[in-house]
């Protein structure tokens, strides 16, 4: 059975028993929330959804230590690929078939961090579920059409509000995507993105189909 942990932020690693495990957005360090030291994460794949620090956070050093494969953009897949990394380089709307399954690149209404970049979210099948990281993004309603296409078993949309959808429109969110679960994460790592998860359930769980399943950091979910 797939599992889910979420180390803080935007930060989560799918793995199962025996199988490819993933990272997504392994912002660590300065991570005041962080469940897992960098050096500690083990990982054949980094996803990186966009090249704010709170994002690209160690990439490079999780995917250099363990030789892993980073899955981004096409602009930070080249600058990994130029310190020596192995990196595969996705744009929006494209998909790619690995060992574990495939990932997709999404739309993200965010800004790149990097030169010519543009953000990302994933949907990512994984032996069989689909599971769909927003990144982070203002609400848009073809989230409504990623629902529709690849029917997530679960969905992680941020809900921190001031850099990406605050709870209300989560929540909308959580409606046009319409998995069966959704996980919240980018909130109250610092003051700027306070938000109460306890509030986006209730929203969610009384106006979507979705359950939410709040899991702070450390902490897992089987899916
Ligand atoms: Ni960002
Ligand atoms: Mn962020």
């Amino acid at each position: 059975m797939p599992k889910i942990t979420f180390l803080g932020h935007a930060c989560f690693l799918l793995e199962d028993e025996g199988k490819e495990t993933l990272v997504f957005d392994p912002f660590l360090k300065e991570n005041p929330l962080a469940a897992l030291k960098a050096e500690q994460v083990k990982a054949n794949y980094v996803l990186v959804s966009h090249a704010h620090s709170d994002h690209l956070g160690e990439a490079y050093d999780i995917a250099e230590a363990n030789g892993a494969t980073i899955i981004s953009t096409a602009e930070i897949s080249s600058s990994a690929q130029g310190k020596g990394l192995n990196a595969h380089p996705l744009n929006i709307g494209g998909k790619y078939n690995f060992p574990f399954g495939w990932v997709k690149a999404t739309l993200a209404f965010h800004s790149a961090g990097i030169a010519g970049g543009t953000p990302c979210g994933f949907v990512v099948n994984y032996y069989g579920k689909n599971i769909y990281f927003a990144g982070d993004t203002g609400l848009f309603s073809d989230m409504k059409l990623i629902g529709e296409l690849t029917k997530p078993d679960l969905a992680l949309l941020p809900i921190g509000d001031n850099f990406t959808m605050g709870i209300d429109d989560a929540v909308i969110a959580a409606s046009f995507v319409n998995a069966p679960v959704v996980i919240p994460y980018h909130y109250n790592t610092w003051p700027l993105v306070e938000a109460d998860p306890g509030e986006f359930k209730k929203k969610v769980e009384e106006k979507t189909n979705s359950q939410c399943i709040i899991i702070a950091p450390g902490e897992s979910y089987n899916f």
